[in-house]
């Protein structure tokens, strides 16, 4: 059987605010990946600082912890064939969404690089690692 691979996605609180979940959620759907979890959850601001541990000590640090924290997200793994991490960054689209291509998620719902209304894992590994931290109970010994 073809390898399958998961990938986190995180509707960030905007997304959650804007009423735009389904809508996210529907295009990696439409695209054929899966959906082997989806949670509404507020994120403390401790899982934040180790979820986002990589960017500790840059200018925009302390923006993107508030706003990750400051209401419910809906957190989602989603699973397709290998390389589904990267498939799902394409659909994303450029972090600025002033960058952003029309068709992405963010070229078609953002306009604010803090409110940017999507996270997804940038590569297999980190995949791994952000899936462990917020769905321990989905990633084997
Ligand atoms: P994410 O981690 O949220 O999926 O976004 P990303 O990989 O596309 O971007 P990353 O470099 O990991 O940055 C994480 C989030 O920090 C905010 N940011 N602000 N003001 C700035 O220069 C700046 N740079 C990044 C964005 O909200 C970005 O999604
Ligand atoms: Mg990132």
């Amino acid at each position: 059987m073809e390898p399958r691979e998961s990938t986190l996605v995180i509707c960030k609180p905007d997304a959650v605010e804007r009423g735009l979940v389904g809508e996210i959620l529907a295009r990696f759907e439409r695209r054929g990946l899966r959906l082997v979890r989806a949670e509404l959850r507020s994120i403390s601001k401790e899982t934040a600082a180790q979820h986002y541990a990589e960017h500790v000590g840059k200018p925009f640090y302390d923006s993107l912890i508030s706003h990750i924290t400051r209401s419910p997200a809906l957190l989602a793994v989603v699973e397709g064939p290998e390389g589904t991490w990267q498939i799902v960054r394409q659909m994303m689209g450029a972090t600025n969404p002033a960058q952003a291509a029309p068709g992405t998620v963010r070229g078609d719902l953002a306009v604010s690089m803090t409110e940017n209304v999507i996270h997804g894992s940038d590569g297999p590994g980190s995949a791994r690692r952000e899936i462990g931290l917020f769905f321990p109970d989905l990633v084997q010994a």
